[in-house]
């Protein structure tokens, strides 16, 4: 079995990349800026007797995934499992929102997704149970108060996943995993007073851990979850629950 997990190389993604790899697949491994993140994982992925490599590819640029998606189908000429897990939120008031900053945004959150799942097709039909997987966000359903164009892409990840596990059933199925407050670098600007007052929003009382997040793909693209597509799984410790 052959997966490949965007946005790899650190934090959610990384542990997901670990997660499949624990379960017997071959990991391609994507990254943008850490690269020896990503070389160290794919090592430690080989070392433990899997394929693993890395690409590099900035997902936020037009050609992102198509350049992406040649590098995996350079090595492979089938794919079991595809996690959309790629993005970052940029903190901004609406009204001060350029037009090349939605677009980035967009394009990173939303369109990247889309276009790479468009262009590894080919590949996902090959396999005996394609699986894809999204990472939204609770901001898709809770709305943010500091990036409205990350919550508007994060939210139109449910949208695009559901219509695809309808147009790609019944060899594939398609998810989303919609993580709430998750122990990584993009809390890494919070006080200890902002992280005390996360945890006690949470009805489980602390904030959670990657692994928490990428236990739950990891059950999405196991066959344990063969029955299951067009959900949206929340992982946020009760913070929204729907
Ligand atoms: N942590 C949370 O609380 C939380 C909550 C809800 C949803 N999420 C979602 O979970 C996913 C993983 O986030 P995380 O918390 O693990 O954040 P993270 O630690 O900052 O990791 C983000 C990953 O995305 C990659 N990435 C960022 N910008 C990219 C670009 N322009 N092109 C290609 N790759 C890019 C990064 O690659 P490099 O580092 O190599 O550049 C990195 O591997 C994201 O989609 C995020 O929106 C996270």
């Amino acid at each position: 079995m052959r997966a490949l997990v965007t946005g790899a190389s650190v934090g959610i993604g990384r542990e997901t990349a670990r997660a499949l790899a624990r379960d017997g697949m071959d990991v391609a491994v994507h990254f943008r800026r850490h690269e020896s993140e990503a070389a160290g994982l794919a090592q430690e992925l080989s070392a433990g007797g899997r394929e693993a490599f890395t690409v590099r590819a900035d997902l936020s640029r037009p050609d992102g995934a198509a350049t992406l998606a040649g590098a995996v189908r350079a090595r492979w000429d089938s794919l079991d499992v595809l996690v959309h897990n790629a993005g970052s939120y940029p903190r901004a008031a609406f009204a001060s929102i350029t037009d090349a900053e939605w677009e980035a945004c967009l394009r990173l959150n939303l369109t990247a997704p889309a276009l790479l799942t468009r262009e590894l097709l080919p590949l996902l039909t090959r396999s005996s149970a394609g699986r894809v997987i999204f990472v939204s966000s609770v901001l898709a359903v809770a709305g943010s108060r500091h990036g409205a164009h990350y919550a508007a892409a994060k939210a139109g990840l449910v949208g695009l996943a559901r219509s695809l596990s309808r147009e790609l059933a019944p060899g594939i199925t398609v998810n989303t995993v919609a993580p709430g407050s998750i122990d990584t670098a993009i809390l890494a600007g919070d006080t200890a007073e902002m992280r005390a007052e996360r945890g006690r929003a949470i009805p489980l009382g602390r904030i959670g851990t990657a692994r928490e997040v990428a236990d739950v793909i990891a059950f999405l693209a196991s066959p344990n979850a063969a029955y299951v597509t067009g959900a949206t799984v929340h992982v946020n410790g009760g913070l929204r629950p729907e």
